[in-house]
């Protein structure tokens, strides 16, 4: 399958090296508003045709997929552009500013046979997968914390007067949306959607959220999110059952699993080592579902990105967080 990318940042090349990583995902096209920089990301990757043009990109016949990874106001466009060509898009998280910008999206992408995915690290790694299948372990659920604390050194740039895009409302940034976007697929991933929510944001003068307390009401258990981008933390993940704890190093991509046992206080590692481009899982399984059409798999990760997105909107307007678009 071949496939175009959109956006120049780091996080485009760790994609590309991912998908060469896969195997199943071939680099033809390259996209930047500028040509310069299209063309040396083309020629470190082995690109045929950079664009300039997105609307012509959105054209050639040469390419299946696209990988979107612009800030998060300008993914709805851009996806949509490339849907209604008949290209199937995986866009970078957060996948859009709300739930009616991704409601429409799916239904363009329906119409045209195409699918859309959300580009997410962890929920599409081994170590996801074995944590959900022994879940069980840890008996009846009784409490989570999922933190992503991570100074941001864009945040250097915030405090001397500028804005940066992920601190920005005009370009949908904040905490939530993207830091704490990865625990959250965690919970919803490992949990399911919570009975209800609340978000208890520490709000910078942009608008938006620089840190965040996400708290997951699930009837039996709690599930808190920590997420920062305006500070740092050594936190490691956990959940707590009656029986045993699962430890993680991270929630994103999940590198390391203990499991604790509450009485005889053993430990043990449950996890695989991941591969160091931990962003070919995601190629794998996107590829993969594209190849042999398994809607019912594409089913299941459009119904978490829903959820996902349905919980972070909420959550911004619970607090009048409210972005550029939607004002
Ligand atoms: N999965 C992950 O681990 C991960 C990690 C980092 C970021 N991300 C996600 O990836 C996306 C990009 O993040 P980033 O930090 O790279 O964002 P960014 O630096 O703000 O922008 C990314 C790219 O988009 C293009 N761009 C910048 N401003 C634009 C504008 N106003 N209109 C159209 N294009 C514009 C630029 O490419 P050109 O100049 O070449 O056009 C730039 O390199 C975000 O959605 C972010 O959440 C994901």
């Amino acid at each position: 399958m071949n496939f175009g990318t959109v956006g120049t940042g780091w996080i485009t090349s760790s994609f590309i090296e991912a998908a060469q990583l896969s195997n199943q995902l071939n680099l033809t096209a390259v996209y930047s508003r500028s040509e310069e920089k299209a063309q040396i990301v083309a020629d470190t990757y082995n690109a045929a045709d950079v664009f300039t043009d997105l609307e012509e990109m959105a054209k050639d016949k040469n390419i299946d997929v696209v990988y979107i990874a612009s800030p998060n106001s300008v993914h709805f466009e851009q996806a949509l552009l490339f849907l209604k060509n008949k290209k199937h898009v995986i866009c970078e998280k957060p996948i859009f500013s709300n739930l009616r910008e991704l409601e429409e999206a799916h239904k363009i992408a329906e119409a045209n046979g195409v699918f859309l995915f959300e580009a997410i690290r962890n929920i599409h790694t081994p170590n996801f997968s074995i944590l959900k299948e022994k879940l069980h372990m840890a008996g009846k659920i009784r409490s989570a914390i999922l933190p992503y604390i991570k100074y941001s050194s864009r945040y250097d740039l915030f405090l001397k007067g500028e804005e940066p895009n992920i601190f920005s409302s005009v370009y949908s940034g904040g905490a939530l949306v993207d830091l704490g976007v990865y625990p959250l697929y965690l919970a919803v991933g490992l949990f399911g959607e919570p009975n209800k929510f609340s978000y208890h944001p520490v709000k910078l003068h942009s608008g938006v959220d620089g840190s965040g307390t996400l708290v997951l009401d699930y009837g039996e258990f709690i599930c808190t999110i920590l997420c920062s981008k305006v500070s740092h933390s050594t936190l490691l993940c956990e959940i707590h059952g009656e029986v045993g704890t699962f430890v993680m190093e991270d929630a994103a991509p999940i590198s390391q699993i203990e499991f604790i046992d509450s009485h005889a206080l053993a430990s043990q590692i449950v996890s695989v080592p991941l591969e160091e481009k931990d962003m070919v899982y995601e190629c794998i399984t996107i590829a993969s579902i594209i190849e042999t059409n398994n809607k019912e798999k594409y089913k299941e990760l459009k119904s978490i990105s829903e959820i996902v997105l349905r919980i972070t909107e909420e959550a911004r307007k619970q607090n009048d967080i409210i972005y550029a678009s939607e004002k």
